[in-house]
Parts: C-alpha cells; structure tokens; sequence
C-alpha cells in the first residue's frame, strides 16, 4: 500500500510533466509576420490571409499567387511582400473600392476583405476573369 501510493506520487509528477510539456510544445497563435500590409489589418492571422489570397482573390480572378506577386530576385518562389508588379496595386485599389462601394452605398458598418457577409465582393464583378487579354497565369 505505501509503495503504491509512493507509485501513485510519482506517476502523477510525470504525468503533470508530460502536460506541461504538452502546453508548452502546442504552437502559440501566429504573431503577425507580414511586412507590407497596406490594406488588410497588420495584424491578420496567416489563416486568414491565406484564405484571400486563395478563396478571394484567386478564385474571383481565376489566376495564381504569381499573376500578383513578382518572382524572387533568385528566381524560386514568389516575393510576397514585394510591390514589384502593377497587379498587385491595382488590387489595394480594388480592395478599396470594394470595401468603399459596401461602406458608402450598402451602408455596411465596418466591411472587411474576405468576409463572406459581404454584398460585394471581388466576384461580383469578377466571376473568374481578371479581365485582361496579356494574362501571365
Ligand atoms: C489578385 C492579386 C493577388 C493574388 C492572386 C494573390 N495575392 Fe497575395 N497579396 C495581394 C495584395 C494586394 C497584397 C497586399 C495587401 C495589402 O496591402 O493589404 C498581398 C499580400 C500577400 C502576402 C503578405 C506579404 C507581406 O509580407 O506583406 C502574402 C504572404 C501573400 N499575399 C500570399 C499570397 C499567396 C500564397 C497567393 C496565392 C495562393 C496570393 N498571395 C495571391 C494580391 C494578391
Ligand atoms: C465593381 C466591380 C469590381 C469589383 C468589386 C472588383 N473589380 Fe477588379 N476590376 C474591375 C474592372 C471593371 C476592371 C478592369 C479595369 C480596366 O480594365 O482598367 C478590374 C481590374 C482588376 C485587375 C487588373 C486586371 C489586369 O488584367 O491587369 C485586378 C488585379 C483586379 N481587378 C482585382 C480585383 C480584386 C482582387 C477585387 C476584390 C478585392 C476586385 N478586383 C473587385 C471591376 C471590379
């Protein structure tokens, strides 16, 4: 009995470890890490902003990351936070518009990008085409 409950005393402290371990090991929420936020929140989660660059804008264009954003300067993957490409502006443009036609004319409070309770949104107008003849898909 006493040995059991010495057991007992012991197992409980590696198990009360195992857990803290465990907290301590799940991720934290994401800081905010973007660097050239000028429209969406600076404080976006990278779940959400994934979800516009994709559910959004891609889909509502039917283009890829690429139609907006420019190339590494070492020529793998894309430079997110780079401003090199005109579709890029042009789409802090839209997104202004979008938000500025919700706010003045739907009387919508505090519209966001990528809410889905939007009236208007990139595909509204869009409905799958970026609208230009040159596109770089
Ligand atoms: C139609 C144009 C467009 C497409 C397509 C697009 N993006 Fe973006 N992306 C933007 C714009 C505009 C911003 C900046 C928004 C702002 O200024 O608030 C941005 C910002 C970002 C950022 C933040 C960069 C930083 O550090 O400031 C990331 C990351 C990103 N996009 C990833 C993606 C990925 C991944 C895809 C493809 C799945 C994608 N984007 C598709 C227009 C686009
Ligand atoms: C009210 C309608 C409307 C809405 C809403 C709208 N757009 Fe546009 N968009 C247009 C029109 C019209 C053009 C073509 C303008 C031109 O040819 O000069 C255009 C052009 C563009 C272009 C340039 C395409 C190219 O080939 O260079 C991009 C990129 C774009 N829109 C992205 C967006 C995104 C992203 C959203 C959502 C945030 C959005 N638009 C919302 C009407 C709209």
């Amino acid at each position: 009995m006493k040995l059991n409950k010495k057991a007992a005393v012991i197992l409980g402290g590696v198990l009360s470890i195992t857990i803290a371990s465990g907290a301590a090991l799940r991720t934290p929420p994401e800081p905010a890490h973007y660097t050239n936020l000028k429209v969406l929140p600076k404080d976006i989660s990278s779940k959400e902003l994934q979800s516009i660059m994709t559910d959004d804008f891609e889909d509502a264009l039917g283009v890829s990351c690429g139609f907006c954003h420019a190339n590494n300067a070492n020529g793998h993957g894309l430079d997110f936070a780079s401003d090199a490409k005109a579709e890029k502006e042009i789409t802090r443009v839209m997104m202004r518009m979008t938000l500025g036609i919700s706010k003045k004319y739907l009387k919508i409070k505090h519209p966001r990008i990528g809410n889905s309770m939007m009236v208007v949104s990139c595909y509204t107008c869009h409905k799958g085409a970026p609208f230009s003849d040159d596109v770089a898909k």
